[in-house]
């Protein structure tokens, strides 16, 4: 049997060809293979208990039988794995201290790993969109959320071998402009000389200007004519929301920054306005879109759920009353151009679980029209999630009712970490405890977003993130720095081979390796989801076995052969758990 990075998938395929070659069993009803229990094994097959029963065959004999043809097919070598027959009828399966040793040989580096894992989704071309945020406001703690999951997401995309395409669809074209434009002109505002918070300042604008209109309704009209100036191509206010646009942009990019995002393109709203007709021409043409009530509508009576109280669903509005286009044709025609451009086979959006009527609908007309238009369709998903909360169960805000500003959640976050790590080593210099501050806050504030399961709302917590214990990122980061110390004593690269090593032996060896091998295990499960969580609590386990290794079995023994294959562990360790937070966007450091 081959060493590679995933024993689960080796087996599942071998079985599968056993089980085409076996009498009197049907591939159809193939068993698959999952993890085990670890007293019986190391992965398990209970497959068979379902074909014998509509064969009604005795299980137990059906399971043999395939066990004989493993042994004999020659794919399952009684040096690497052994297979056994357990209970009603299930396979179990061993893999022998010689698999472990190779394994743990083989997998030494990050790109080892992302060698093995780059079969899962090898070149499936995938466009990801996120962080979407709108133009012209400052990010806020709403805003967290997309960057740290979707950056997560598309990092487990690259890892598995996926092409990607990171699609910033930023909204860039609301009839917020038609407001800000207005009080622009108002106060006379220089946009070039607003300086460095430029951001804070336009969204000041705005929400003056929001209040004009409110006090006096007529406002409204000189803003709705800037807004259709603006539409019409008009040369003075195109250039003013370019200006706006590009503050916005500058803004974000250095929120990106400190977060580790990083986008392809950033194609917003804007950018698909010359593309709509055709998607009004396709939808009317296709006679899946109608007028009614001067808009532009499709109809999905199927569903049921979009009905509210009304006698018929609400339908998918994809050109407004007066004209003009609307968050629904745009989304029709990006998803049109990512077919057209970047051939993508699947799409991934992201934004919080509001939008999941949108898309749902969005959904639906694109199925409906690429189906006659006869246009590739594409897997197109929505992940989407709750509410951060604050410690009152309700979104948290700023201790005065105010959004917070993610800047502002950075800052603290850095502040705080800078704290504790002043508190443990205080001897360290201020530039060194800063800079450790500085990764273990972001990396805490991410980690604490990317643990809990997405759909659910979570509470926000700085003691509970910042935390040495539990399933936090500091807890993580502390397992790698301790690693690495042992690697700086005996000044050996843990990236090496380490040929010396013996076979594993004790119980807490084979369960610490066990959990290693399981890395690619918990990637497909946190991507077939798109739910990072699972790789957390991944890592976290695997900390927690690292612990008890650490603990009862000493690294630095005189007998060199156990002292090699303990380093070796360790050093596989360290491998899985920086490849694991890197893929979530946390950096790992040398010493803390
Ligand atoms: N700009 C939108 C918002 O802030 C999110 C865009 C999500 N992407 C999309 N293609 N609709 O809510």
């Amino acid at each position: 049997m081959q060493v590679q990075l995933n024993p689960i998938k080796t087996i599942e395929v071998a079985l599968q060809e056993v089980a085409s070659q076996t009498a009197g069993f049907n591939i159809k009803f193939c068993p698959g293979v999952r993890l085990a229990d670890p007293k019986f094994g190391d992965y398990q097959a209970n497959g068979v208990l379902g074909y014998a029963k509509i064969t009604q065959k005795n299980p137990r004999e059906l399971a043999q039988s395939l066990i004989d043809s493993a042994n004999n097919s020659g794919q399952f070598d009684s040096d690497m794995v052994n297979l056994s027959l357990a209970g009603p009828g299930f396979i179990n399966f061993k893999l022998t201290a010689k698999f472990y040793w190779q394994w743990l040989q083989k997998f030494a580096t990050p790109s080892d790993f992302e060698l093995g894992a780059g079969r899962i989704k090898k070149d499936r071309r995938i466009v990801i969109d996120y962080p979407s945020a709108n133009t012209a406001k400052q990010a806020h703690i709403g805003h967290l959320r997309p960057m740290v999951i979707g950056e997560a997401i598309a990092r487990l995309l690259d890892f598995c071998g996926a092409k990607t395409t990171r699609d910033n669809h930023i909204g860039d074209w609301g009839t917020n402009f038609g407001t800000l434009i207005m009080q622009i002109k108002r106060e006379g505002v220089e946009l070039d000389a607003l300086g460095d918070d430029a951001l804070v300042k336009l969204d000041q604008l705005y929400k003056d200007g929001s209040a004009l209109e409110l006090k006096q309704p007529e406002i409204r009209t000189t803003s709705r004519n800037e807004l259709v100036k603006l539409q019409a191509g008009d040369p003075e206010n195109t250039a003013l929301w370019q200006k706006i646009v590009d503050i916005s942009s500058v803004a974000f990019d250095q929120i990106f920054k400190q977060l580790g995002v990083s986008v392809d393109v950033s194609l917003g709203e804007s950018f698909y306005q010359d593309k709509v007709g055709r998607i009004y021409k396709e939808l009317s043409e296709t006679g899946l879109a109608e007028e009614s009530q001067g808009a532009l509508v499709v109809w999905h009576d199927e569903v049921k759920k979009f009905s509210r109280n009304n006698e018929r669903p609400y339908p998918f509005n994809i050109r407004k009353k007066d004209g003009a286009s609307n968050y629904a044709s745009t989304d029709l025609a990006t998803i049109l151009y990512r077919v057209e451009t970047y051939r993508a086979q699947e799409v991934i959006y992201l934004t919080d679980s509001r939008q999941q009527d949108h898309f749902q609908q969005l959904f639906l007309t694109t199925e409906k029209w690429f189906f006659q238009k006869k246009y590739p369709l594409p897997l197109m998903r929505h992940v989407y999630w709750g509410t951060i909360l604050g410690e009152d169960k309700k979104p948290f805000k700023t201790k005065s009712g105010q959004t917070i500003k993610l800047q502002a959640l950075l800052d603290e976050a850095r502040e705080r970490a800078f704290q504790v790590v002043t508190q443990k080593n205080p001897e360290l210099s201020e530039s060194e405890r800063r800079r450790i501050g500085d990764i273990i806050g972001v990396g805490a504030l991410k980690y604490a977003d990317l643990s809990s399961n997405r759909t659910l709302d979570y509470e926000f917590n700085w003691d509970r993130m910042l935390s040495f214990e539990g399933n936090t990122a500091p807890y993580l980061l502390y397992a790698v720095a301790r690693i690495n110390s042992i690697f700086r004593k005996v000044n050996v690269d843990p990236e090496n081979l380490f040929s010396e090593a013996s076979p594993l032996e004790t119980a807490t060896e084979f369960a610490l390796a066990r959990k290693l091998i399981e890395f690619v295990h918990a990637v497909e499960l946190s991507l077939n989801d798109l739910r990072p969580h699972f790789l957390c609590t991944y890592l976290y386990e695997l900390a927690g076995c690292y612990s008890s290794f650490y603990n009862s079995d000493k690294v630095m023994v005189d007998n060199s052969e156990v002292r090699a294959r303990r380093l070796l562990i360790c050093a596989r360790t360290r491998t899985v758990l920086k490849t694991g937070l890197n893929l979530l966007g946390i950096s790992t450091l040398e010493r803390m």
